[in-house]
């Protein structure tokens, strides 16, 4: 048996509220409490898929048996803010069917995993529910005698897991880091990942504030505020909390979109997460309705222009400017 989990998408709501609904029953059936998911449908998940939360959709065998929700932000039961490295276990449902085979828990633990920054997870559950319980406390957590009574809702025991992670310098991978929009107040961390990643293209090319003032690596936060105000789309690339990666669309004109510092933090380089940003770049730009994707390169970076055709891009030329002391190399993705 082979429990796996994936980032939910929108259109798995539907099947994912008939399992709750069915996961749920048997709770609601016992306790009739107003504020069980058990009465929810569609529009329960829905608002949860954002960057509030993380919501995994629960494989076994491939096949789809239940959902898992964490809250990042805002506040856990009762009112207590979710504070940095602190996550709130806010929902778990396996299908009756696949209940009792240990699914939840292995697939918390697996869920743990996309959340390296993360210091102690909260989750709470109707005191005298065993079951809960025992699932819990084999994924780790542990009783903190304390409870809750809330209005629509059995009295509550709230369980932590606190994480020990040993400074080693090694980092935390997480397997399907999550990509959104980013706010205006994350631009100053989006430039910290672009400056950060993009020191690394400065450093192979001798590029410096003397030689190219304008090179990525050294812009200032005006930048990216001037190119939210004109309507960009930029996107954060997050494992928990923590921002990684990065890259922007403008619009260029009709069907026409031009992608920006594409980036990933070089520790986290080297497993995929540029080639998720990129589908996720194609994806948006045909969302956005568009068709084609520009991009523009150092010329002489024969790995990256190599890794943008094995994605699907044409190289469509090259320029010389006078301030820049590298070749500008340009290609362009058409969708169908
Ligand atoms: C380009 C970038 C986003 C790729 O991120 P990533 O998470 O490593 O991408 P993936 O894991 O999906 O793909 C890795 C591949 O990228 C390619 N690549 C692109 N640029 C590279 C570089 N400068 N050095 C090494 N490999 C590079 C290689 O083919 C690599 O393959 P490998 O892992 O087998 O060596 C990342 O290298 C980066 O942030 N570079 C600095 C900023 C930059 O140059 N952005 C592009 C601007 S146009």
């Amino acid at each position: 048996m082979i429990v796996s989990i994936r980032p939910t998408v929108a259109s798995e709501a539907g099947i994912l509220s008939r399992l709750q609904k069915d996961a749920f029953l048997q709770v609601y059936e016992k306790y009739h409490d107003e504020r069980n998911p058990c009465l929810r449908g569609e529009d329960d998940i829905l608002r949860r898929l954002n960057k509030q939360n993380r919501y995994f959709t629960v494989l076994c065998d491939e096949k789809i048996v239940g959902g898992i929700c964490f809250r990042c932000n805002g506040t856990r039961p009762p009112d207590r803010k979710i504070e940095e490295g602190e996550y709130y276990l806010c929902r778990v449902y396996i299908h009756p069917d696949y209940q009792n085979r240990k699914i939840a828990s292995r697939a918390i633990l697996l869920c743990e995993k996309e959340f390296p920054d993360a210091k102690t997870f909260y989750v709470d559950f109707p005191k005298d529910m065993e079951k809960n319980r025992k699932c819990y406390e084999s994924a780790g957590y542990s009783d903190t005698g304390e409870t809750l009574y809330m209005e629509g809702t059995p009295e509550l025991a709230v369980y932590i897991k606190k994480i020990d992670r040993i400074e080693s310098g090694v980092i935390a991978m997480p397997a399907v880091p999550a990509i959104f929009e980013v706010d205006k107040e994350e631009l100053p961390r989006c430039l910290d990942v672009v400056r950060r990643s993009f020191k690394t293209v400065a450093e192979e090319f001798g590029l410096t504030k003397e030689n190219c003032p304008r090179h990525t690596s050294f812009i200032t936060i005006d930048f990216l505020e001037a190119q939210m105000s004109m309507g960009w789309h930029m996107y954060g690339l997050y494992a928990g909390k923590q921002i990684i990666g990065y890259m922007s669309l403008s619009k260029e004109g009709d069907e026409v979109f031009e992608l920006h510092n594409l980036a990933v933090l070089s520790e986290y380089r080297h497993v995929g997460f540029g080639n998720l940003l990129l589908d996720y770049s194609k994806n948006a730009v045909r969302s956005l309705g568009g068709k084609v994707i520009k991009i523009g390169i150092i010329e002489e970076s024969a790995v990256l222009k190599n890794w943008y055709i094995a994605n699907g891009f044409v190289h469509t030329g090259t320029k010389k400017f006078a301030h820049l002391p590298f070749t500008s190399g340009y290609l362009e993705w058409r969708g169908d």
